[in-house]
Parts: structure tokens; C-alpha cells; sequence
């Protein structure tokens, strides 16, 4: 079984489609979402447009999907609407999505932020704010990889929260010690998958308490320690590498085999950066992208 985690998409649709796609040829069988699907970027409708359609939204058409892909550089767009639609797809809230829809909390961001946050409450349609309302702020899985829905009847294998596991509503960012240590304290699974940060990591906790910072692409996890996964971001990085970022959890059934994997993917960043420019979005949020700052 692989299930694939992708976050902070920031209606960043070139980047979206192609980590889908990378996502796709890995043959994942779930897909989770950390959320933040808008903010800074020039395409949240569209973006939003595919999470619902992927999440079997029946109110977002095929034709639809395979218009907003067409926009874009993928081959073989019908492959991956295929993919989407039978992929179960869950989605948590980000901050992002709830300034989006919140009018004055745009106080919390900078200034490229919040004018992008701005723009992004004018552009979006009720139909996807009314989406935005009802997304989790965490959700757990089981073994089968599929959302739980009555904790104590089944195993939660991961948990999935935009920030931190540790009061995922006020959103904490893990870039220190005391706040690593803090979500370790609030989480009892042994896998928890984030964003918001945009740095992709894995902190592994070891049996003693001791939190080590693994930044390999490849990680075989102990089930004896305990893991927070930040998956990075899709459109929008913040490493100093400009491509995409998701993430991997394998496994054979009993837990056995298990493996996590950071994942890097190329897409048309000039492309992105033009959209955001044409779309009267600051510059600068074009810029950064070309760079991963
Ligand atoms: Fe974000």
C-alpha cells in the first residue's frame, strides 16, 4: 500500500497538476491533503476545481477538470482525471484556506500575503468557499489508509493536520525545538503528516524522547519511535529548491515494510509565475518561485 500526502498548494495550478501526476505514476492508492489550497497564487478556483473533483465531488464535472488541465503542460490529461476519480482523496484546512474566508484575519499575515489573501476572497465562488468551510482541521486513518471515522473501533495508522498535531487551530510552526517537542507531547498515533512551514523534513522521536531531524529522501521508520512528517509544499517552496514537494508512506499489511519518502517534482514554474503577474498579484510572489524562497 502507498498513500501519497501533498500540502500548500497556494493555487499554484502547473505545480498541482504535475505533483498529481507524479503522485499518479506511483500508483498511490489514497491521497491526503495537508490543505492551505489557496493563498498567493493565481489559480484557487481551479485548484479547488480539482481537490473537490478528486475527493468525488459530483458537482465538479470531468469536462471541467479536463478544461483547467488543458491549460496546463500534462500529457495525457485523461490519465490522471482516471486517476482522480477513483482515488480516495481527503482534505484538511490550512490557515491560508481560512483567511480565505474569514474577512479581517488577514491581520495574521505580511503584507504579499495578505493582498494575495485579499484578491483570493474576491476570485473565489461561493460554491468553493462553501467547500472551504467544511474541511477538518485533522484527520486520522487506518491501516487501509481511509479516513476514521469512530476512533475506537479501528487502528489509526496517521494523523494529518495542516501545523502542528498541538493545537492544530492556532496554527504553530515545528522550526524549534520547544514546538517540536510540544506536538510530540499532543500526539498519540505513531505517524503525523504536516505542512505549513513548506520545509520538507521528517522529525523522528526515539524511544528515550530525543527528537532527530532527518532531511534524506528516504526513511525506513522504527515502530518503536514515533514520526511528524512535514511533506513540504506543492506550489509554493521555501528550501531554496524551487520543485514541488510530496510525500509517501509505503507499507505491507501489519504495518510491516514500512517506508517514508520525500519527494521532489519538476513543473513549469515561469508558466506559474505569469499567471500570478497577469492575475495583478504582487511580483514578488512570482519571483520567489522562481528560486524556492
Ligand atoms: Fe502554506
Amino acid at each position: 500500500m502507498i498513500v501519497g500526502f501533498f500540502s500548500d498548494i497556494h493555487a499554484n495550478l502547473d505545480a498541482l497538476v504535475m505533483v498529481l501526476d507524479h503522485l499518479r505514476s506511483l500508483e498511490v492508492d489514497a491521497l491526503y491533503c495537508g490543505g492551505d489550497i489557496v493563498g498567493y497564487g493565481a489559480s484557487p478556483n481551479e485548484c479547488l476545481h480539482i481537490v473537490r473533483f478528486a475527493k468525488g465531488d459530483k458537482r465538479v464535472t470531468r469536462k471541467s477538470i479536463l478544461e483547467i488541465l488543458s491549460t496546463t503542460d500534462l500529457q495525457e490529461p485523461e490519465r490522471l482525471v482516471k486517476f482522480l476519480a477513483k482515488t480516495t482523496t481527503v482534505t484538511g484546512k490550512g490557515n491560508h484556506d481560512h483567511v480565505a474566508i474569514t474577512p479581517g484575519a488577514e491581520y495574521l499575515f505580511n503584507s504579499f500575503a495578505a493582498r494575495a489573501i485579499l484578491w483570493t476572497r474576491e476570485e473565489i465562488t461561493p460554491e468553493n468557499v462553501d467547500y472551504i468551510v467544511k474541511l477538518p482541521m485533522a484527520i486520522d486513518a487506518d491501516d487501509d489508509g481511509r479516513p476514521v471515522k469512530h476512533k475506537k473501533s479501528k487502528t489509526v495508522l496517521f494523523r494529518l493536520v495542516h501545523a502542528s498535531p498541538h493545537e492544530p487551530e492556532r496554527w504553530h510552526y515545528l522550526l524549534n525545538r520547544r514546538e517540536i517537542e510540544r506536538a510530540f507531547n499532543a500526539l498519540d498515533v505513531g505517524f503525523c503528516f504536516i505542512g505549513h512551514s513548506h520545509q520538507p523534513v521528517i522529525f523522528e522521536q526515539h524511544e528515550d524522547g530525543y527528537v532527530e531531524v532527518i532531511t534524506e529522501e528516504e526513511h525506513v521508520p522504527s515502530i518503536f519511535r514515533r514520526y511528524i512528517i512535514n511533506m513540504g509544499s506543492v506550489g509554493q517552496s521555501r528550501d531554496g529548491n524551487p520543485k514541488s514537494c510530496c510525500a509517501t508512506l509505503e507499507f505491507t499489511p501489519g504495518f510491516r515494510n514500512l517506508m517514508i519518502r520525500l519527494h521532489r517534482v519538476s513543473y513549469d514554474i515561469p508558466r506559474a509565475a505569469e499567471r500570478i503577474i497577469a492575475a495583478g498579484l504582487p511580483e514578488e510572489l512570482g519571483g520567489r518561485l522562481l528560486h524556492g524562497i
